[in-house]
């Protein structure tokens, strides 16, 4: 199961618009020649859409690098030229999460892409998250830290995880039988800590662990969040 919360459907559609302002501003902000990082994700989405159309419509020249099959598919319909990270740095990677908490630390991971997006994120001159309101918490940990591992250390990290005071569960697929395979062939681990204390340390700590590819805790990357909140899209930036 996808560990992201079920909601009502008049919620749903809330939020859906708040993802599409995000979006929309968040397209706004890109400048002619840019290379761009292009997150994964519902509100990634709608930016990569935006994105297309302001290539079409101002003819603008953009260069895109995916973080996922899901990026890349949409990107190529969309008509935005693609490059690589061996070609091209991103100069702005664009990507939403799934928590912020007030120093702009962020977990990702939602949708099992955070190991390239935390490559491409870092690798960008600044990074922007786009999200609505929901996911801005004042501490990280409601929602369960992702590890990408590789299948055969399924076990043994999760008995480390579990001493850590960790509770681990395997991300079963909902279209296939079985668990979910990441787009680089490996199981995600959806880790529930009782509290986040230092993001930082945490970050460290599960990344240590052989058999972990990359975890989604993303500390102090993000360099500007837009929330899309009721009363328009307010801006944070890093202190
Ligand atoms: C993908 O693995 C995730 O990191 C997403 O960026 C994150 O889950 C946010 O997704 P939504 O925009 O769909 O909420």
């Amino acid at each position: 199961m996808h560990p992201k919360k079920e909601v009502a459907w008049e919620v749903v559609e809330l939020v859906d618009n708040a993802k599409r302002e995000v979006a929309s501003e968040a397209a706004m902000m890109v400048n002619d020649g840019e290379i761009l990082g292009l997150g994964t994700g519902s509100t990634a989405h709608y930016f990569i859409q935006k994105l297309g159309n302001r290539i079409k419509n101002e003819e603008i020249e953009i260069m895109g690098i995916p973080t996922s099959y899901q990026s890349f598919f949409l990107a190529r319909d969309c008509g935005i030229p693609l490059t690589t990270l061996d070609e091209h740095l991103p100069d702005l990677a664009v990507d939403g999460a799934d928590e912020v908490d007030p120093d702009l630390n962020l977990i990702k991971g939602g949708g099992a892409a955070h190991t390239l997006e935390k490559i491409v994120d870092s690798a960008a001159k600044k990074f922007l998250v786009i999200v609505d309101e929901s996911k801005k918490v004042k501490k990280l940990g409601d929602f369960p830290v992702p590890l990408e591992v590789i299948p055969s250390a399924y076990r043994p990290v999760t008995e480390l995880v579990k001493k850590m005071g960790g509770l681990p569960s395997l991300r079963m697929a909902q279209m296939k039988d079985g668990p979910v395979i990441t787009d680089n062939n490996n199981f995600v681990v959806d880790v529930q800590f009782k509290e986040i204390l230092d993001p930082q340390e945490l970050e460290i700590q599960l990344n240590n662990i052989p058999g972990v590819l990359e975890n989604g805790i993303f500390p102090g990357i993000a360099d500007q969040v837009l929330v899309a909140t009721s009363d328009g899209v307010e801006s944070i930036k890093k202190p």
